[in-house]
């Protein structure tokens, strides 16, 4: 094993040599990952697991974008990542059964940025040229075979983060043909007017509008939610969704889902045992709410457009954890 370390960045700790597939090797805590041509292996001091190449470098790819995003980041029904915003626990088994009640189930906590190096290298080492992780298997080239370039622009792209909301001068600009945002193969049906907007003299450059189902018929991501504006700790995160959400996402908060167009299917499951909860179908125009104590996985059968309304809000987690909050948004 070598350790790079450098004053900004945490140490990564990787195979001096490249396996026979010409991948190398990490290792996280006690925690080590390994590749071929078709497989990811992830060996533990009590287990192992085994996860398809393409599944694992999608899910990787999204909790290192998203900083580990709300809560759990389940990679699978066995590892995964809990978010304690500033240290992040690496676990496998930890919300599985199965693996709880054998006692075999492992967790470890780093800093947020030692974790995020050891994945962002990973990635690196992992993706191959032509996959794009955060594309729709009909848009991408093939994870499989043994190690071939790399692709750097796909996994290191820009994630929309709004300050205010797009459109907004110097704020996050609309998406064109011209910006390199053509129209989706799924949404060419989709008006590309935009708002006019006719501002008093002297406010031209607070007053903006934009048309957000144009700005998603061009997002070239898939299950990648965007900040296309900000109210405090309201946070407008729309997403175009297209085949299987590559994480199960276990909530330490409500989240609210508005499905804008076509439509998913949702496996709802209860965060901590994975005992299955419900079957959710939401439809263009349905509103939902995910509680917080369960996870979720969602299934688009074409591209389609789904609104996640999140709460920033720090002290949503402890307040639910505590009970002062309840697990659900409204009494009715
Ligand atoms: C979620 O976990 O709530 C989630 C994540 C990514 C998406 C949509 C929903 O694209
Ligand atoms: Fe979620």
């Amino acid at each position: 094993m070598a350790t790079t370390e450098t004053e900004s960045q945490p140490t990564v700790q990787r195979t001096d040599d490249r396996n026979p597939e010409g991948y190398l090797g990490f290792r996280l805590g006690e925690f080590e990952f390994s590749r071929d041509d078709y497989f990811v292996y992830v060996n533990w001091p009590t287990g192992r697991h085994v996860m398809s190449a393409d599944a694992f470098l999608k899910a990787l790819q999204r909790d290192v974008a998203w900083e580990f995003f709300y809560g759990i980041v389940n990679f699978d029904g066995v590892i995964g990542t809990v978010n304690h915003y500033g240290t992040v626990d690496l676990f496998a088994g930890r919300y599985n059964d199965g693996w709880r009640k054998a006692e075999l189930d492992h967790l470890e906590n780093f800093p947020t940025g030692t974790i995020k190096a050891t994945f962002q290298a990973m990635l690196e080492d992992w993706t191959n040229a032509g996959f794009d992780p955060f594309a729709s298997p009909d848009e991408t080239g093939t994870a499989f075979g043994p190690k071939n370039g790399s692709n750097t622009a796909a996994i290191t792209r820009h994630r929309v983060t709004a300050q205010r909301m797009v459109s907004v001068p110097g704020d996050e600009p609309i998406r064109s043909d011209e910006s390199g945002f053509p129209i989706n193969r799924h949404f060419h049906d989709v008006p590309q007017d935009e708002p006019e907007v006719h501002a008093e003299p002297g406010f031209e450059d607070q007053v903006s509008s934009f048309n957000l189902f144009a700005y998603l018929s061009r997002s070239n991501v898939t299950w990648n939610p965007s900040v296309v504006s900000v109210c405090k700790d309201s946070l407008a995160c729309p997403t175009t969704e297209e085949y299987i959400l590559p994480i199960i996402h276990g909530n330490d908060r409500v989240e609210w889902f508005m499905q804008l167009s076509d439509k998913i299917l949702w496996d709802v499951e209860d965060r901590d045992t994975g005992t299955v909860r419900a079957k959710v179908v939401m439809k263009a125009g349905d509103v939902c709410a995910m509680p917080a104590d369960i996870r979720h996985q969602g299934y688009s059968p074409k591209r389609s457009m789904l609104f996640v309304w999140e709460n920033a809000d720090s002290e949503l987690p402890a307040l639910i954890s505590s009970g002062q909050l309840p697990n659900y948004p409204v009494d009715l």
